[in-house]
């Protein structure tokens, strides 16, 4: 089939700005969260949480809460039921090697925050309030949570997450070179523990039908995770288990893997016969799921016109006790530059806390941050403006994958771009040059990069006798667009309103799709989406051409467009038929396809795969209190094709926000002598609130791509990535201070 987007020119909606479909539902308080189900005499269940980081539970006196009327089970290691625990069957990409953590499994304490009891009630109020009795008497040991003190027993992975790309083999002799290079760097950088605090926190319904079967309402990133979590874990049939999430209050990574509240309410409800609800409280949304604090090394060895000699970029992270948890952060400074030395080495390091999870743009975040703020290092030690010596070094090929060109890479297009918005040309470079009034104003610039991926995915369309569409497949909305884009992309395959299409998702009972997470589900959903509804414009064709007298009798599929919900002759609107004359004259009363859409991997052979972003921020710094003030960000992002620019400029905005938390606040602060990260709320964890945002522009310049037949590459994460950079280049641009570890805080200015 040759018909596509660009070749008809019949883009209606794709490619426009459209306001979200999902938007009134959600303003109204139409769209129901997992944590909002309810069902005829639903309990409800309080989690409580380890006061240890590690040791063992010695004995749990569970009496004064069951004493509390309304109170129907406390359910502890000792006395819960006893269940399947066969193998974890979670969506691979998201699984680190390792064994996943069991709530209530036995008396051993693993992390602070841990679960050891569930309190379950006839209201959420009398669960909360008997949780407070429940009397835990412990034998603690000293629990190591302090990376740097771990980092001498750093070790490689033994087993490669799937999905993670280790670090490539070493190539040239980055350190003899790097000993005689002309000017030469070399400098730790950090970034803090991060939360992932998706406003909507964690939560679980299950609904025990009357047939004995279950239908979860679960705060996941892909319901078929929860669903093959449940089937194998409590050792249920599949099609027992329906697994529903309509809409999700954010997640940023948070929900890509089924949590322990989803455990905890199955649990109970098998084990009391009835609808169980876990919601977990703000500060319980630091006991799982972080990003992980890594301590890097950056080594820089340049000629003194800027060319990069020697490279190389260590990195220790932290991972749990019971999982090798992996995310790629070193990779991305041999993918970013052109150099013949170059060493990257990842490892990881033991500690007594929850498995770290992927958290929006997992290791890049981390990863370009140094990078970025050593290139900028260098361009000071060289005297080059950042850019040129990002130019300078600049590859059209992957030097960590065999030198395989990029299938696009518009990054020349951000800077050139983004510089002229930001007013770059402007700039004097040297440190405290720039000043208004009392503040110190400084630029800084950084590149930005996220893989573009897309995954097996399959969905479906079914075109009604009234001629509406549904589509959809059990991928999830986030927050981030999905309904939006699919619902775009649907009406044009077919011809349709948008008005005319429904997007469904969310349900394990539609076409299975993978989570959404790594920015590929508007190439991997949208392409499936696009297939299905081709394949059911092809069959109102074929039944289109047999009408009596019908104006398409003589032509060829290839020469139809489908347009204001009719089959016409391309360029010619007179002769054609609506899609519900060809369906009521064929008796029918609907038309349906399933599709299946999967990487291409004759492009993937070829070429690799990435997006680009360059990333200007000012900053204005009051010398004598240390504040500083974010007042501008330019993000230019080069992702290929995009679908809704208004939902895209979102996705961007909202990564570029959360980078600005990175650079300047957020912060989990963990007390190494319990082991307990002390700032567990969002009093004192802080996170950029409206008045920490001021202007914040995003450019999508022009690029053509051809790894999925949309041209997408993928936006959910690449506006987070070397945010923090720019504005930490900034920082040392206003005040002459280079600041490597992430937040940048009042006391690191002063
Ligand atoms: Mo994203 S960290 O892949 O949900």
């Amino acid at each position: 089939m040759t018909q596509t987007f660009s070749s008809t020119g019949r883009d209606r909606f794709v490619g426009t700005p459209r306001s979200r479909v999902d938007g009134p539902a959600k303003v109204t308080g139409l769209a129901k969260y997992a944590g909002e189900f309810t069902a005829p005499g639903l309990l409800h269940g309080s989690v409580v949480s380890s006061a240890i980081a590690r040791g063992r539970i010695a004995a749990i006196d569970s009496a004064a809460a069951e004493a509390v009327p309304g109170v129907a089970k406390v359910l502890t290691h000792a006395n819960r039921p006893r269940t399947a625990w066969l193998d974890y069957n979670y969506q691979d990409a998201v699984a680190p090697p390792g064994s996943p953590f069991r709530a209530l499994y036995d008396d051993k304490i693993h992390y602070s925050g841990q679960p050891v009891a569930l309190v379950v009630a006839e209201d959420f109020e009398t669960a909360r309030y008997a949780a407070t009795l429940v009397r835990v008497e412990y034998e603690a040991e000293t629990p190591e949570t302090d990376l740097a003190a771990a980092a001498g027993s750093a070790y490689d992975p033994p087993k490669k997450r799937n999905g993670i790309k280790p670090p490539p083999k070493p190539w040239g002799d980055a350190e003899a070179v790097f000993d005689t290079s002309a000017v030469k760097l070399r400098h730790e950088y950090t970034l803090a523990v991060e939360h992932h605090n998706p406003m909507e926190p964690h939560a679980s319904t299950v609904v025990v039908e009357e047939d004995g079967s279950y239908t979860v309402y679960d705060k996941i990133q892909g319901v078929s995770n929860s669903q093959g979590y449940l089937a194998s874990v409590f050792g249920l049939a599949k099609d027992t288990v329906r697994v529903m999430n309509p809409y999700l209050g954010g997640a940023f990574g948070s929900g890509l893997r089924p949590q322990y509240q989803l455990f905890l309410a199955m649990l109970a409800a098998r084990d009391l016969g009835r609808s169980v609800r876990v919601v977990l409280t703000r500060d319980q949304m630091w006991s799982f799921s972080f990003r992980p604090e890594s301590l890097q090394t950056v080594g820089l060895g340049a000629d003194r016109d800027g060319t990069l000699q020697a490279l190389s970029h260590d990195a220790v992270q932290q991972t749990s006790r019971f999982e090798d948890y992996q995310e790629v952060v070193v990779n991305w400074s041999g993918v970013l530059y052109k150099c013949s030395n170059v060493a990257l080495t990842y490892r990881l390091a033991q500690l007594d806390t929850p498995t770290p999870a992927d958290m929006r743009a997992p290791g890049a975040v981390t990863g370009v941050f140094a990078i970025e703020t050593a290139m900028d290092e260098l361009a000071y030690a060289t005297g080059l403006d950042p850019i040129q010596l990002r130019l300078k070094n600049y590859t059209e090929a992957d030097q960590t994958a065999e030198d395989k060109p990029f299938g696009s890479k518009a990054l020349k297009a951000c800077f050139a771009e983004g510089a002229e918005r930001f007013g770059w040309a402007e700039r004097n470079p040297e440190p405290r040059s720039m000043r208004e009034g009392r503040e110190l104003v400084g630029w800084g610039v950084a590149t930005g990069i996220w893989e573009s991926m897309m995954m097996q995915s399959g969905a479906h369309a079914i075109l009604g006798a009234d001629g509406r569409l549904e589509v959809g497949n059990s991928t999830g909305d986030l927050g981030t667009g999905t309904y939006t884009i699919l619902t775009q992309i649907a009406a044009d395959t077919l011809g349709l309103p948008m008005e005319d299409v429904t997007t469904k998702l969310g349900d394990t009972r539609l076409p299975e799709a993978p989570v959404a997470g790594g920015s590929w589900t508007a190439a991997s959903s949208g392409t499936a989406v696009m297939k299905a509804c081709r394949d059911v414009a092809e069959q109102a064709f074929k039944l289109a051409r047999t009408m009596e007298d019908s104006p398409l009798a003589n032509v060829d599929f290839e020469r139809v467009a489908f347009a204001k919900g009719r089959i016409e002759v391309a360029g010619d609107p007179t002769r054609g038929v609506a899609l519900v004359d060809v369906l009521r004259a064929a008796g029918v009363d609907k038309l349906e396809a399933t599709a299946e859409a999967g990487p291409d991997k004759d492009f993937n052979a070829k070429y690799e795969a990435y997006t680009h972003s360059a990333i200007f921020a000012e900053v204005k710094i009051d010398e004598e209190l240390g504040q500083v003030r974010l007042t501008r960000i330019v993000s230019a992002i080069a992702a290929g094709k995009v679908l809704n620019p208004k939902t895209a400029r979102s996705q961007i905005l909202g990564g570029v926000v959360m980078g600005i938390g990175s650079a300047l606040e957020e912060e989990s602060m963990m007390d190494t002598r319990i082991g307990r990260f002390m700032n567990h709320n969002l009093g004192e964890y802080h996170v950029p609130v409206n008045a920490d945002i001021h202007d914040i522009e995003v450019i999508f310049v022009e690029e053509e791509d051809r790894a999925n037949p949309l041209g997408v590459k993928g936006l959910g994460e690449i506006g987070v990535v070397g945010t923090a950079a720019a504005i930490a280049n900034a920082v040392f641009h206003a005040t002459g201070k280079r600041i490597r570890h992430l937040p940048i805080t009042v006391d690191k200015i002063i």
